[in-house]
This record gives structure tokens, sequence and C-alpha cells, in this order.
């Protein structure tokens, strides 16, 4: 397990310093918030409690913070594996909600063979006590969650600053890199970044607006719209996954910065690419709660906040994996399509669905390439064909990065559940390559994936990206 030997207090000294005394350093100030993220909210938390007022007022002059959006701690949280799950059905209610809804556990991963859940410092010994009277058997993961989100974050600060110090200079204006983990306006001013160093090839939509009014935004780039074959790539559904906008960046990235050397199966494509498609989530998981995992939607006569947008997605809705109770992080929504965020995607889609070849989504964590179907226990028809094309990324991962990587049936390697955007993709659109990645790890550190493993992650993704354009066939 990872231990931080560093005070919150000497973290925040030493993010202050280094900034302070560093003026050559050029970064978007967005992204400034963002790094204290969590450590500002909190000094000033501190603060409110002496003077409310005087805090509320620099909130509202910054613009950084609502008063009540004060950050979730997970101090002492514990993360638990369960195995075996399938036999300890309660009541008919699958024992993750059941430790969802009793003691209020965070589900952070739930396949075939076992259930990550992490259960909060309160209600540690009731949740014991209830696994204990039932027999069941946990593995404790680790028992600090918030150390390993400090870990993570300080980790990313110490090498952006390692790389201010050495002179190099930022290879983009935006301020990207796959150094550390980056806010929604460096991902936005990225794209346009891109489009603007290449605005014969590049188109930027934005294609709707998020629940909290945020741009759902989504590149287009290709030098032949209307013949070339589509390849869609997003990231970014779920707000937790931070390692997903990274990884989808990251492949932009790679495929623009040597676009004229790219082979034909790469430049004689359309591709559409949305990092973030959940950006109010991904805006709220930085700055509040590191766990959040749905979009931000209110909820009429709930007081819980969010839908599952991969549970919202109009196929098998109501059927099995999904949640009714909106306090849930499965939430499927009041009805299938119900979320702006899904809509924008649905619209998009649809219109565009004449030569999409390939939907590929990008997840965390659990490393594995999956097809579908994920709502019911079936394979679509050319199964063996998309086992082929994951296999083949699955190799050529394992020669290149070392990491293993499983590829198979969505039902059989995660679990069944409906709503899912990739499912809805092949049924509504008639896409033959789809595939969900869950990216790494395998459950070290799942969502708090360590910024020194996003290029290496990145790579990962990039290596299923082209296997994928590589089998389409021109
Ligand atoms: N971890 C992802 C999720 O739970 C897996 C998605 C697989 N596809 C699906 N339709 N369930 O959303
Ligand atoms: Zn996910």
């Amino acid at each position: 397990m990872l231990r931080c030997q560093y005070s919150l207090f000497s973290v925040f000294v030493l993010f202050a310093l280094t900034n302070a005394f560093d003026i050559t350093r050029m970064e978007p100030i967005a992204d400034k918030n963002i790094h204290t993220g969590n450590r500002m909210l909190y000094e000033r938390e501190i603060n409110a409690n002496i003077s409310h007022a005087t805090a509320a007022e620099e909130d509202a002059a910054d613009g950084v913070l609502d008063v009540n959006e004060i950050p979730v701690r997970f101090d002492d949280a514990q993360l638990w594996r369960i195995y075996n799950i399938s036999e300890h059905m309660q009541n008919n209610m699958p024992l993750a909600e059941m430790l969802e809804s009793k003691f209020g556990g965070v589900i952070w991963k739930e396949n075939s063979k076992f259930l990550d859940i992490s259960i909060n410092k309160e209600n540690l010994k009731a949740a014991r006590s209830y696994l204990t009277e039932h027999n069941i058997d946990k593995e404790v993961i680790n028992t600090n969650i918030q150390e390993m989100i400090d870990a993570a974050e300080l980790e990313g600060i110490k090498a952006s600053q390692a790389e201010a110090g050495s002179r190099t200079k930022k290879q983009t204006s935006s301020g990207i890199d796959w150094k550390d983990y980056h806010d929604l306006e460096t991902i936005y001013a990225f794209m346009r970044e891109i489009r603007q160093k290449f605005p014969k090839i590049c188109r930027l939509y934005s294609i709707g607006k998020s629940a909290e009014g945020r741009d759902l935004k989504v590149l287009r780039i290709s030098e032949n719209p209307r013949e070339y074959k589509k390849i869609w790539i997003d990231g970014g559904i779920h707000a937790r996954e931070w390692i997903s906008p990274a990884t989808v960046t990251f492949i932009l990235y790679q495929l623009m910065i040597k676009w004229e050397e790219q082979p034909d199966y790469i430049k004689q494509r359309t591709w559409y690419i949305m990092p973030v498609m959940n950006p109010d989530g991904y805006v709220y998981s930085r700055k509040v709660n590191r766990m959040w995992r749905k979009n931000r939607a209110r909820i009429p006569g709930s007081k819980c906040i969010g839908v599952d947008l991969n549970r919202n997605f109009n196929i098998g809705w109501k059927g099995r994996g999904s949640s009714t109770d909106p306090c849930s992080d499965i939430y499927r929504g009041a009805s299938a399509g119900s979320e702006l965020e899904t809509k924008a995607v649905v619209n998009f889609l649809l219109r565009r669905k004449h030569n999409l070849e390939a939907y590929l989504t990008f997840h965390s964590y659990g490393q594995a390439i999956v097809h579908p179907w994920a709502y019911k226990a079936a394979k679509v028809k050319d199964s063996a064909a998309l086992q082929r094309v994951g296999q083949t990324a699955v190799q050529r991962i394992l020669s290149e990065t070392k990491s293993v990587y499983k590829s198979g049936v969505t039902y059989q390697l995660l679990s069944v559940a409906g709503g899912g955007s990739d499912d809805w993709t092949r049924a509504a659109c008639d896409v033959k390559y789809v595939y969900t990645v869950e990216l790494r790890d395998t459950g070290k550190y799942g969502f708090q994936l360590p910024p020194s493993q996003i290029l290496g992650t990145g790579k990962e993704g990039l290596i299923v990206v082209e296997a994928v354009a590589q089998a389409i066939t021109l």
C-alpha cells in the first residue's frame, strides 16, 4: 500500500512556494485552480468557519467555489475487494447495491469475479459486522483512500514542477501534457489548438450543452468527410475515470503530431473525438468529490443528483445492471435517453451513421477490451471478428508496454448491464467495431492512477485505436 510522507500542510507550502517563484511557468490559470483544487478549497473551508462572509465573497470573486461545494474527503476510508458476489444475493438485492444503500458504500468496480467497494470511516464497523454475519470474506486493498488521492495529486504537481525547472518549452500552447491530469478548460483549449493548427482538416463541434450548461465538444479530423470511413472515440463518460480523457487527448495528439506520415488506415479515415462526454461530472470530480461517477443533473423529487450516462442509452434500459434509485451510482435516469449529454451524442451519431465503422469508448479500470453485448447474455453475430481484433490489440499491448489486458464479450468479462453507449451504437447505428476499453490498472490504485502511468496507458489506448483502424478495410 502506498503511504504518503507529506502532510497536507507541507504539500500546500511546497506548491505555494514553487509556484510563487516560478514566473516562467506558463500554464493556464484554470489549471492552477484545479491543481490546488481540493486543497485550496480545504483551506477555505477552514476560513469559512472563521468568517463566512469573507470566504463567500472571495469565492464569488474568483468564481472557483460555491460555498456549498466543500470538497469531500476520504480519510481512513477503505477499499475492499469481495469475491463470489453472485453467491451473496440478499433478498433479491445484489450485494453491491446492498452495501451501497445500507452502508454508503461506493462501488468502484464490479465484474464477473469480484466487487471493489469503498466504505467510509463511519460505516466501517457496521459494514464489517454485516459481512461477518453473512460469512462473506473480503480483502482490504487500501486503508486510506484520501492518502491515495493526495499521493496522486502530489505526484502530478511534482512532475509539472520538474518540467518547469528543466526549461523545456511546452510543446502545446494549451499547456496540456501527459505528465498530469488536466482540467476541462485545458482539454478544450487543446482541442481548439489542434483545430487552429490543422484548419483544413479539422472541425470543432459543440454538439450540445450539459446539464449545467457546459459545451459538449467533439473534434472531427478528416481529409474527406464525405467518403472516408468514420471512427468515433470518446472518453470521460464517467467522471472519476480521469485516465480516460487523458488517454483520449493523448491519442488525438499522437494522431496529429505526425499526421502527414500516418499510414492510410489512419489518414484515410474520418475521426470523431470527444474526450469528455460528461464535463459536469469531470469538473465536479476535480473540485468536490473525487469519486463522482454520474453526470450532475438535478433529479426532481430527489435529494440526490446525477444519472449514470452509461446506463441511460436506449438499449436494455429497463434491464439488469442499473438502478431506479437516484441516489445510486448506477441510476439509469427517468427514461431512456433522458439526459442532455446522452441526447447530444445520440443525435450526433444518428446523423452520421453512414460509414460509421467503429465506436470506441474509454473507461477505467480493469485492463480489458470488451465488445457487445452488455445488456443481454449473448454475443453479436460477428463476435469472432471483434474478438480477433481485440486480441490483436491485447498482444501488441503486452509486447509494447507489458501490461496484461483481456479481451472478450462484455457480459462475460464484466457483467450484464443495460443502457450502455457501446450497445446502443452497435444496435442503433449498426456499427461493426464497437469496443469499451477499460484502461489501467487492475485495482492497486483504481481511479487514482498515478500520473506517471498516464503516458504508458495512453500508448495502450493508441494501440487499440490503431488495431481497429487497421481492421477496417479501406
Ligand atoms: N465499467 C463500464 C460501466 O460500468 C463498463 C461498460 C461496459 N458496457 C456496458 N454497456 N455495460 O459502465
Ligand atoms: Zn466507466
